[in-house]
């Protein structure tokens, strides 16, 4: 059996997560689209995706019903297209309710498109609807579908498990600025964490991304060191918390000066403090540039570091600090649009440069290398 499938994640990631689809298991990853990676897997339980903030099972598809309210009761199609199969596991089924979203603006509300599409599905289930208009959250057991629209399709989606994938149950206490777990686990992935290595969270706030390391190599035999400093102490008391038995070292200390030898962290995962909702304090407060020299002093040079930076100033403080982005890519976020960069040591990309140029002299146009 091949059961069409949907996963969702942030605008951004969709690459990310085709990736963890195809590695997880028998898979075929068939569109991309935005905000979502369509796939087809074997057997009746969909892979347990760390990267997508939601799987559900492709219900129905028609044509984006365009920008006006009058076109909205087309929706009800989807109603009547809809293969009302259970998802396998779930617990007793209380009724239903639709989460809407639509790219562009409309002539309509997400709750009118949310009622067009629910009234008819739990008139055709014969379930009760619970609408999401009301602000009171569905109750417990109530099936969640989603339903988007973006400019070509219109999509009905049935979410495959009880809890959205992206709340995760580690997490019991969260910070301002905490980070998006499904995000923290792609930064993971890019970080490609080795067996053996040292990883640093020097800010790590509620110990989001060093969980999600921990997380994703449960074997003991792969032996990483996960250390996260951060210098409020209500951070430290989270992180640790929420950390429970995962190997992870999490103690008090300034970003600005870090209690490490030089060049002694492999990778460097992190979302500094100069986001919108968390200021910096300690020897960070008077700007970053203290952050950046710790951050290479402590990395090895074969480190790399991966990171979610709020905007492009502070991606050119990377460039300002001799490290070399491997990739930079924009994220949606929570209304924001940050960078996740994957930087190098400047001095790994020169060495290369400079054995480069002195085993290949500079062609002319048109002209093949020698060596001298
Ligand atoms: C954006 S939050 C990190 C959130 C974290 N990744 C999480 O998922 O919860 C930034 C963190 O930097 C910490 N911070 C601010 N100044 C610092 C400094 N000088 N040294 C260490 N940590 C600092 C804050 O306490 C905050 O926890």
């Amino acid at each position: 059996m091949h059961t069409p499938l949907v996963a969702r994640c942030l605008r951004g990631l969709e690459t990310l997560v085709a990736t963890e689809i195809v590695g997880s298991g028998p898979a075929a990853v068939t569109e991309l689209r935005h905000r979502e990676v369509h796939f087809t897997a074997a057997g009746p339980l969909p892979p347990q995706l760390r990267t997508a903030d939601d799987v559900f099972l492709l219900a129905a598809r028609r044509p984006d019903i365009g920008t006006t309210r009058r076109a909205l009761r087309e929706l009800v199609e989807l109603a009547e297209l809809a293969e009302p199969t259970e998802p396998v596991g779930l617990s007793e089924h209380t009724g239903i309710d639709i989460s809407a979203s639509f790219l562009g603006s409309r002539t309509f509300t997400r709750y009118d498109a949310e009622d067009a599409v629910g009234q008819a599905l739990a008139h055709r289930l014969s379930v009760p609807y619970h609408s999401r208009r009301t602000g009171i959250a569905p109750p417990p057991g109530s099936r969640g579908w989603r339903l988007t629209l973006d400019g070509t399709y219109a999509t009905l989606l049935l979410r495959t498990e009880d809890r959205p994938l992206h709340r995760r149950a580690y997490k019991r206490h969260a910070l301002p600025g905490t980070l998006h777990p499904p995000l923290a686990a792609a930064m993971a992935v890019l970080a490609d964490i080795r067996p053996g290595a040292t990883v640093l969270d020097p800010c790590c706030g509620a110990g989001t991304l060093l969980i999600e390391a921990a997380l994703a190599h449960p074997d003991a035999h792969f032996r990483a060191h996960f250390r996260g400093f951060d210098l409020s102490p209500d951070a430290i008391t989270a992180a640790s918390a929420n950390a429970d038995d995962l190997p992870i070292a999490i103690h008090r200390a300034d970003a600005g000066r870090l209690p490490l030898p030089s060049a002694s962290i492999d990778r460097v995962l992190c979302n500094p403090p100069w986001g919108t909702q968390v200021s910096a304090g300690g020897l960070l407060a008077e700007g970053p540039s203290r952050w950046w020299t710790e951050l290479r002093r402590v990395l090895a040079p074969t480190g790399t570091a991966v990171l979610l930076l709020a905007d492009r100033d502070a991606v050119t403080a990377a460039l300002e600090h001799d490290f070399t982005p491997v990739l930079v890519q924009r994220l949606r976020l929570s209304g924001a649009q940050p960078f996740l960069v994957h930087l190098m040591r400047d001095d790994r990309v020169r060495g290369k440069a400079d054995r480069k140029e002195r085993v290949l002299p500079g062609p002319g146009p048109g002209r093949p290398a020698r060596t001298p």
